[in-house]
């Protein structure tokens, strides 16, 4: 299999979970301690060896194309200060990545994102990345899902397990054999199944490695009853036409920052692998007293007449 170097990385979602908060900035630009979600996506991409990114982008999304942009005056004014450290990530972003905005202009789901990149994938095996699932792990998750895919000759999607209750939230795959203990050929995948119908418990978490092969099925498949391609749909279609799809149970901690709770979880969570932040959060979440003194106790206000 020739080396996978490009990604498309869907962006054009409202962010409906974030709202208001979204109706003027992109959720990918939530922030998890002083950078944005998009980063740690495309540091994990770049870690994998990936260095083209398709960003598909709506309206509004603009601020992600200026995030990732060089700055002059910027860098101009911190020089000065020296204090160029403060945005280090972004220059070693921008000498080694590559970035191309698609617009897609109408919301029509995750499978008509993906097919509007299309034109940017030749035969060779590409990433998707889907920013709202940030995964920390040792081994970056693209690079697992690349071994594997590399090593079967085959496209991959990352999945975890999840409690059964929660499987209406996911795509799911069905299991045609367990090659190893994290290592699954897949016969079909169903997008947010009832509990009760669910194949398995194993969901796709938002880590792929297609054949180009996909944007044919994309092509083919019908919408659903919201009017939005699918992409597990496309990957049964695929499936259904003899591609071989693997499933690689995904080694690290995945949140879904695309609403306020997983946001939250992931600010924690990454705080405490953070050297400076995570002695403070340690003692944040060990002492009760600490938190009581900065949370309003609306039983301990006493109203005094002016
Ligand atoms: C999308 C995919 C779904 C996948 C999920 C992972 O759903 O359609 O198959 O399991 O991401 O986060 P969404 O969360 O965008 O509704």
């Amino acid at each position: 299999m020739a080396d996978v170097v490009k990604a498309i990385i869907p962006a054009g979602g409202l962010g409906t979970r974030f709202l208001p908060f979204t109706k003027a900035v992109p959720k990918e630009l939530l922030p998890i301690l002083n950078k944005p979600a998009i980063q740690y996506i495309v540091e994990e991409g770049l870690a994998s060896d990936i260095s083209q990114f398709f960003v598909i982008t709506s309206k509004g999304k603009s601020a992600i194309e200026d995030h990732f942009d060089p700055n002059v005056e910027l860098e101009l004014l911190l020089k000065e200060r020296n204090q160029l450290d403060l945005i280090s990530s972004l220059e070693r972003i921008a000498r080694a990545a590559q970035f191309c905005y698609i617009r897609q202009s109408e919301p029509l789901g995750l499978g008509h994102a993906i097919w509007s990149a299309r034109h940017t994938i030749g035969k060779e095996y590409f990433g998707v990345f889907l920013p709202d699932d940030i995964i920390i792990s040792k081994v970056p998750a693209m690079l697992q899902l690349l071994k594997i895919a590399r090593q079967e000759k085959a496209s991959v999607i990352a999945v975890q397990e999840v409690p059964i209750e929660q499987v209406s939230s996911y795509g799911v795959i069905s299991i045609k054999k367990q090659l190893t203990p994290n290592l699954f050929q897949v016969s079909h995948v169903v997008e947010k199944p009832d509990q009760k119908e669910s194949p398995s418990n194993l969901a796709i978490v938002g880590r792929y490695v297609l054949s180009n092969k996909i944007f044919a099925s994309l092509e083919q498949i019908e919408a659903d009853k919201k009017g939005e391609l699918q992409l597990t749909d496309a990957i049964s279609h695929m499936m259904h036409n003899n591609e071989k799809v693997f499933a690689f149970k995904i080694q690290g901690m995945r949140y879904d920052v695309g609403n306020p709770i997983g946001w939250i979880k992931a600010i924690i969570g990454c705080a405490l692998q953070d050297p400076q932040c995570a002695p403070h959060i340690t003692k944040l979440l060990e002492d009760r007293d600490l938190i009581e003194s900065f949370t309003l106790n609306r039983s301990k206000i006493v109203e005094h007449s002016l």
